[in-house]
């Protein structure tokens, strides 16, 4: 007999009212929900004795509607195996049933139906960058060169040893021996200063922006946003609320004296200053001091996203914002999106001391806390040393993707893309001509299995220079030279 698992069970609704008789109501209610595919064939249905314990009714009716069911060919019963939905039943109402459940595209355009102005707010354009898994897919590491067999050794022993205490409801601020371990590592290869007390686990960098924005913002609150920026961060701070103040990036980082003009009341700054996204420069000394000074002096927050600092070729990694600020001014945010694996969705806040008791209760209003099982794998992938190993054998792999890159680009495209930022990280940007139409370029390449994301939803106010971000951690290198070709015909 073909196996099919226990399904649930729709929930039956039966009028007691009603002039139907119950057993009429019943097997009525089956038929439909075999013939809409609800129930599939072959699947188990609950015991006469427990569907009428379940309704609160008595057996007799449901005893009935079972009898006229089998009569009929719904049901069939197997000694010893129960009753199930009858193995015969076409299968085109499975196809119905597909039909049914089809995943629409979401539609960019959005409905007509009242929703918030919040919710018109967050809408992107279409990304056609991400219509394909093609080469460049920005923020994609190398999952192919993640030791995986260790992690899923490491996972099931884990999942195999699960106590009372990580079944149950856990610490909003995370694991502690977790951020005991991402302290320790942060204070080593950042120079973040802090203790455990001051981490908090998040299930990612956009959550912990988001609850940054909800913690350290009110409604209609200023933020200086890096132009061109994160369109993630964008979207985090518009979730709360927040209004972004557009300010300028140049050579050395944002412009710190255009955003003093611009907005002297904003309470808060997001910057990407290790490797600024999507431009990949790294600020200035002289920029830093001038943010946390004008920070410190208009009691402002600085959210610093170090999303991918691991990663830094041919010159030693920059110290952290946070850790040459004095004011206790930055909310330090970090992920294991790019040195695990995006799907794990776990990250990081560090936050000043006097902040933790609201960060803890942003941290439960949102969704309470993150994974148990996954916290305590990745303490242990820590602990052990492996972490370490893995971003020091991925530091290597990226920079000879990265030459790569940077060599295809020199042949086949040549000075139609110029090429900026500095040597760092999974990604790399590129200036396209004047005139040329960024979008229309990575429409264009998506049509040839090629994903590159335009430069110019990245601002928020104008001038927007177009051009390209290439992703260069998840590609092969045979990828990179074909990727670069196709690409070069898009132009
Ligand atoms: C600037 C920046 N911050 C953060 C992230 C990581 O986001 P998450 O941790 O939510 O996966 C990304 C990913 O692409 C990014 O580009």
């Amino acid at each position: 007999m073909q196996r099919i698992p226990a399904g649930f069970l729709p929930p039956v609704a039966m009028d007691v009212g009603s002039d139907t008789p119950m057993y009429q109501q019943l097997s009525d209610w089956f038929r439909r929900a075999i013939s809409s595919g609800q129930l599939r064939p072959g699947q188990r249905v609950p015991s006469t004795r427990s569907l009428a314990s379940e309704l609160g009714i008595s057996r007799i009716p449901v005893l009935g509607a079972y009898e006229q069911l089998q009569s009929e060919g719904f049901l069939e019963t197997f000694t010893g195996a129960g009753t199930c939905v009858a193995r015969a039943i076409p299968s085109d109402m499975t196809i119905e049933r597909k039909r049914q459940i089809r995943v629409e595209p979401v539609a960019s355009a959005g409905g007509s139906r009242r929703t918030s102005q919040r919710a018109k707010l967050l809408r992107q354009p279409e990304p056609t960058w991400l219509a394909n898994m093609g080469a460049f897919r920005v923020g994609v590491p190398a999952l192919d060169a993640f030791p995986s067999a260790l992690w899923s050794r490491l996972v099931s022993r884990h999942a195999r040893h699960l106590s009372p205490e990580t079944m149950g409801y856990g610490d909003p601020m995370g694991h502690l021996p977790l951020r005991e371990a991402i302290a320790e590592y942060l204070g080593a290869a950042r120079a973040v200063r802090c203790d455990a007390s001051q981490v908090l686990i998040t299930t990612g960098s956009q959550q912990g922006l988001q609850i940054c924005a909800h913690v350290l913002l009110d409604a209609g609150e200023r933020v200086w946003m890096e132009d061109p920026g994160y369109p993630g961060a964008h979207q985090a701070l518009r979730t709360a609320g927040a209004e972004l103040v557009p300010v300028p990036v140049d050579a050395e980082g944002i412009d710190v004296a255009h955003g003093a003009r611009v907005g002297a009341d904003a309470r808060a700054v997001y910057i990407s200053p290790s490797h600024q996204f999507p431009l990949g420069m790294a600020m200035s000394a002289s920029r830093r001091m001038q943010l946390l000074r004008w920070a410190a002096s208009h009691d402002a927050w600085i959210i610093e996203d170090d999303y991918d600092s691991e990663y830094r070729f041919g010159s030693p990694p920059l110290s952290s914002l946070q850790g040459t600020d004095t004011n206790d001014r930055v909310i330090y945010l970090g992920t294991f999106s790019k040195v695990m694996f995006p799907a794990l969705r776990l990250g990081y806040l560090v936050v000043p001391k006097d902040l933790v008791a609201d960060f803890h209760a942003g941290r439960d209003a949102i969704d309470t806390f993150s994974s148990m099982l996954y916290q305590s794998v990745m303490t242990e992938f820590i602990r052990d040393g492996h972490f370490a190993r893995h971003i020091r054998s991925m530091r290597t792999l990226y920079m000879e993707k990265r030459a790569a890159v940077h060599d295809a680009i020199r042949r086949y495209i040549g000075d139609r893309l110029e090429v900026i930022g500095t040597e760092a990280g999974m990604q790399l940007a590129g200036y396209l001509p004047p005139g040329v139409d960024d979008v229309a370029v990575s429409r264009k390449a998506a049509t040839v299995g090629v994903s590159v994301r335009p430069l110019t939803p990245c601002y928020l106010a104008s001038p927007k220079r177009a051009g390209l971000i290439l992703g260069y951690g998840g590609v092969s290198p045979e990828q990179i030279d074909e990727g670069v070709r196709k690409l070069s015909q898009c132009l």
